[in-house]
């Protein structure tokens, strides 16, 4: 598990608490559409490990499910048995991918056998999205952040001079130079008032990397996406030295990747009222990010992201590394499995841990979970990064 704090599920879940708790929230979903109380749906879902042989009993347990579920018993049952199939298929999909729609077709041939009712996936087919558009369009213009990638790949050697001309272009840049050259990190006696003496004071290295996440920053928050944007600036540096240690891409385009990883949340904010409360719920209750996207959508902010970033005509290699980095396996890029590896050491609980996939991809990519470790403790570009935020 990643040792970022602040995980929707509790580091001390257990992965079978945790699984409950995402059968609850689905339970809980599913129970309102079915017309079901949500409480006792609830506490049933919460505890269906423990409660199953009950109902199956005879005495006194078959009493205690009784006294729990009330009147309503066959459909809590019911409801908890379908929402338990979707997450044991859902936690399923590292090993063997499907679309979700066929996931809904499987759980559904169950019915008869398992003899639950097949509505249920049917409502469960209502909670997803169905009006999310196949393409998307931000809602500002990516020029800057196209135009920052896209120079500074060509021009590798970019010096002083050409960085200026690009800042000058935009304000946005231009203003994160001069914080960032200001800022207590160079301890200026005197304040830097120009862009060319701002890129002298912070070098030219640093200053490509200011006007990179200076580039990117807009993008997120036209979204209201500060909490991503606060992860996506806290993790390049990890991207950054990832890139760099395996030589997959050079530092600074580890860093374009760090930055533009999670481009795909944006997406989340424009789906209709009624689904953002259903991913609301989801995310609450326990579900992490990516899994809800897939079960609502039929694609995560990866696979969102990836058609964003290829309108900006960023390298292939990019494209792929962002649609896969939660499906690693999905990929035959070992730049997915770095791409994996960095957000599981800096992310926000946005998907299922698995040790499998990240084992898997440190054998791909050749490094060892200790050195993944100590790049991950490293920040000196996060005390920079952190003057444009
Ligand atoms: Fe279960
Ligand atoms: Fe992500
Ligand atoms: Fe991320």
């Amino acid at each position: 598990m990643a040792p970022n704090g602040s995980d929707p599920m509790s580091l001390d879940d257990t992965a079978e608490q945790a699984h409950c708790r995402r059968t609850a929230a689905l339970a809980v979903e599913l129970g309102r559409r079915a017309g079901v109380a949500v409480e006792p749906l609830a506490q049933a879902a919460l505890l269906h490990h423990s409660l199953e042989p009950l109902r199956h009993s005879s005495g006194l347990g078959r009493l205690a499910w009784q006294v729990l579920c009330g009147d309503d018993q066959r459909r809590i049952a019911d409801i908890v048995q379908v929402c338990n199939l979707v997450d044991e298929q859902m936690e399923a999909l590292e090993f063997e991918y499907k679309e979700v729609e066929t996931i809904f077709e499987e759980i559904q041939s169950f019915a008869a056998f398992e003899e639950f009712d097949p509505a249920l996936v049917e409502q469960l087919r209502e909670m997803r999205c169905r009006e999310f558009p196949r393409e998307l369009k931000l809602p500002v213009e990516g020029g800057a952040a196209r135009l920052v990638c896209h120079t500074l790949r060509t021009h590798r050697e970019c010096e002083n001079r050409e960085l200026e001309v690009i800042a000058l272009r935009d304000p946005v840049l231009a203003s994160s130079l001069l914080n960032v050259a200001n800022s207590a990190l160079y301890g200026r006696a005197q304040r830097v008032s120009t862009v060319s003496r701002a890129i002298a004071t912070v070098g030219v290295i640093a200053a490509r990397k200011v006007m990179l996440a200076a580039a990117m920053r807009p993008l997120f928050a036209s979204a209201g996406l500060q909490r991503i944007w606060g992860h996506s600036l806290s993790s390049a540096p990890l991207w950054s030295a990832l890139a760099g240690h395996t030589g997959l891409l050079s530092a600074e385009e580890g860093l374009v990747l760090g930055l533009v990883h999670d481009i795909g949340a944006v997406a989340v904010q424009f789906l209709p009222r009624e689904t953002l409360t259903t991913h609301r719920n989801l995310v609450e209750g326990g579900c992490p990010a990516s899994y809800v996207e897939r079960l609502l959508l039929g694609r995560d902010h990866g696979e969102i992201g990836a058609g964003l970033i290829a309108e900006w005509h960023f390298p292939e290699e990019f494209i792929d590394a962002v649609r896969f980095h939660h499906q690693p396996e999905r990929s035959t890029s070992k730049l997915a499995s770095m791409a994996y590896l960095a957000e599981f050491w800096s992310g926000l609980g946005e998907d299922l841990p698995s040790f499998g996939r990240v084992e898997a991809c440190l054998a791909r990519v050749d490094i060892t979970l200790e050195t993944l470790m100590e790049m991950g403790s490293q920040d000196s570009t996060l005390r920079m990064l952190k003057a444009v935020a």
